[in-house]
């Protein structure tokens, strides 16, 4: 019986060596240590040995037990740590890689020009309104002063759509009537910025799409003076302290008198070169002082208020401040450009 315990054991942990996953640790397991395995059965029969041989053999019974439940446990701990390293070195990270760059998007160009623009005017008590790019007939044209077959409506070139009366903005003019419809009789002091379109051959000087920014300020007394004083903080705000700016005259029907404001060209210093065209001067917006019938069609008494407007193309802008020769850029989504702002 006891050489029966001794073979047990060797047997036992010769298998064990050879059972290499887990399932074979089952198996092993059932088979040495479990409810009907011989180790388990001859301790039983403990019972049929004579008296004096029963100590020696319980002991021993014992002992071949406790070794084969320790073999078992340092063999499964050597399977596990075996398979932790599989997974270490078939999932291996190599920490000392150098990291993927995370490629960073930013803003357009042109709305960063739109933000500068807008903080601007923000800084003198601006707000900003937005207005819709589809729009009537009547507020592109009409409640700006130029009724159906009034020869200035060429200088816009409109995209029509399929409905009469409906047109893509030529410009954020028609925000105007907008506003002044929401805030009659209060006073008013606010930007519009937003996409405008025009039929028109694109070139690089010309896009059918293309950004404005309107300007638009009612109230009981407010002049040509300040119309002036705010358009010049503008420019020194966004072209530098030292910016020269003069006013034209010029002509829109929305506004009366009419201007347009240059500043001196920061490429020659007024000299004359070829971004200004030998002028020394580059013209950055139109302007001028509401006119009285779109004050009315506004909601507002001409007799008790004034106001000012202007209008800029920020890409305009941006092509200037930044010598950007092709406004054709601004929407061609080439990366090379972008990546430039
Ligand atoms: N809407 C005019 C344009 O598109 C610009 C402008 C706005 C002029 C406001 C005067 C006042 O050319």
């Amino acid at each position: 019986m006891l050489e029966r315990l001794d073979q047990i054991e060797a047997e036992g942990l010769a298998e064990l060596e050879v059972a290499g996953d887990e399932e074979a640790l089952q198996a092993w397991k059932t088979r040495y240590l479990g409810r009907s395995a011989e180790l388990g059965r001859i301790t039983e029969s403990l019972r049929e040995l004579p008296k004096d041989e029963r100590p020696a053999f319980g002991r021993r019974a014992n002992e071949v037990k406790g070794a084969l439940e320790s073999a078992l446990a340092q063999r499964e701990a050597a399977l596990e740590q075996a398979s932790l390293d599989r997974n270490l070195t078939a999932e291996a990270l190599d920490v000392t890689l150098p990291g993927r760059r995370i490629v960073r998007g930013r803003l357009h160009p042109a709305t960063q020009m739109l933000r500068e623009i807008s903080t601007i005017f923000a800084k003198m008590g601006f707000q900003i309104y937005r207005s819709r790019e589809v729009e009537t007939d009547d507020f592109n044209f009409g409640f700006l002063n130029m009724p159906p077959y009034h020869p200035a409506r060429d200088q816009w070139d409109t995209f029509f759509t399929g409905d009469p009366g409906i047109v893509l903005r030529t410009h954020t003019s028609p925000g105007q009537i907008h506003v002044m419809r929401e805030r009659a009789p209060e006073p008013i002091r606010v930007i519009l910025p937003g996409m405008c379109y025009r039929y028109e051959q694109v070139t690089a000087r010309s896009e059918f799409q293309f950004n404005q920014v309107e300007g638009l300020a009612v109230g009981e007394h407010i002049t040509f003076a300040d119309l002036k004083g705010t358009l010049v903080t503008f420019a020194r705000s966004l072209f530098g302290e030292g910016v020269r700016t003069r006013f034209r005259a010029s002509h829109f029907p929305f506004t009366e008198p009419s201007a347009e404001m240059d500043i001196e060209c920061f490429v020659c210093q007024g000299a004359g070169c070829s971004v200004c065209k030998k002028t020394g001067w580059l013209e950055i917006l139109g302007c001028g002082m509401v006119h009285p019938t779109v004050l009315v069609n506004g909601g507002y008494d001409p007799e008790l208020n004034s106001g000012f407007a202007f209008g800029m193309g920020p890409e305009r802008i941006a092509m200037l401040k930044y010598r950007i020769e092709d406004i054709r850029y601004f929407w061609a989504n080439d990366l090379r450009f972008l990546e430039q702002f």
